[in-house]
């Protein structure tokens, strides 16, 4: 080989390498992460992706070489000489992919391992899927139940799931894990977030006509905010003479993810706007207070003409207890009527 040729083949693949890795680092492909495990899913991802980007080279220079200067001329109709089997050349494709392919296999089964390993002192969470919404449940906290998953930075947190009806899939792109909920299991799914922030929690199963609605949010906070943030929601519960605020029934269940409410500062858009309650009860036909009752209860009892039926959960009616419901009836008969 002359040292012409070394030297365009090195340059088309200097090119081709240099515009591949343009199209990987300048796109933003990634969410950043804002945990421990998902940097180092990353990790592996950029471990591939740079194995990929120097094969993806090297092929595309001597393809593109091959087909210009080997290309047939307009007069030539020969069939190309006779090519027998090269070992040496053979030997070396086997062995380089199977070098690589290898480290890729070790890189992924380290960071599986660490990904699954526990700290001390674990959170455990339980989550819960229904159609069409997640709660959140922490065994420290006897009978707290949130709308949005709280967690402290820096510490290895357990999430347990449980589904109360179908396949859904919890993600959150930020954690970089995703996880099925399937119906009588309970996977299990760890991650230690690693930084400050709020972040979407998504449903990635279709799991039904509310599917895309299915979101609620993780909110990473420092341990000193958890504990005193712990401390107070299970004050608020453990306290038997403490009035259960309607407000935060409403905010714990996230009622406001669907609907606008303008006393909680909610503008949901998926369900009915509670500042019109006054008159859909009109059109109802019904008292205020039972109205708002029975659309908790049993929400497909009454549809407001314009939005879907069987989006709203049916389970508000076991799941919230008496001076719960209660509570949050009068909320809304008073502060869904202001509008
Ligand atoms: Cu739950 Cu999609």
């Amino acid at each position: 080989m002359r040292r012409g040729q070394i030297v365009s083949l090195v340059g088309i693949g200097v090119l081709a390498g240099g515009i591949a890795t343009a199209v990987a680092v300048l796109l933003p492909w990634l969410p950043r992460p804002a945990a421990r495990e998902a940097s180092r899913i990353d990790f592996t991802i950029w471990f591939v992706i740079v194995i990929c980007i120097v094969i993806f080279a090297i092929v595309a220079a001597a393809i593109l070489y091959s087909v210009v200067r080997f290309r047939a001329r307009p007069d030539d109709h020969e069939d190309g000489p006779p090519i027998h089997g090269h070992t040496g050349l053979e030997i070396t494709w086997t062995l380089i992919p199977m070098l690589l392919v290898t480290a890729i296999a070790i890189v992924s089964a380290i960071v599986l391992a660490r990904d699954g390993a526990q700290g001390k002192n674990v959170l455990r969470v339980n989550v819960t899927a229904q159609q069409f919404a997640w709660s959140f449940s922490y065994p420290d906290a006897k009978g707290l139940t949130t709308g949005s998953l709280m967690l402290p930075k820096g510490r290895s947190v357990l999430l347990r799931f449980t589904s109360k009806d179908v396949i859904h899939s919890f993600w959150v792109p930020e954690f970089g894990q995703k996880q099925d909920t399937v119906p009588g299991m309970h996977p299990t799914l760890h991650i230690t977030p690693d930084r400050l922030g709020t972040f979407p929690v998504i449903c990635t199963e279709l799991c039904g006509l509310g599917h895309a609605l299915m979101r609620a949010q993780a909110v990473v906070i420092t341990p000193a905010a958890f504990a005193k943030w712990l401390k107070s929601q299970s004050a608020a519960i453990s306290s038997p003479n403490a009035a259960v605020s309607g407000a935060a029934v409403f905010k714990n269940n996230a009622c406001g993810a669907c609907h606008t409410l303008a006393a909680a500062g909610a503008s949901g858009k998926v369900g009915p706007d509670l500042d019109k309650l006054a008159a859909y009860a009109k059109q109802a036909r019904q008292p205020l207070e039972s109205f708002i009752r029975e659309s908790i209860v049993s929400p497909n009892a009454y549809i407001q003409p314009g939005y879907p039926k069987n989006v709203m959960p049916q389970t508000f009616g076991k799941s919230l207890s008496k001076p719960q419901l209660d509570s949050l009836v009068k909320y809304l008969a008073v502060s869904g009527t202001k509008g």
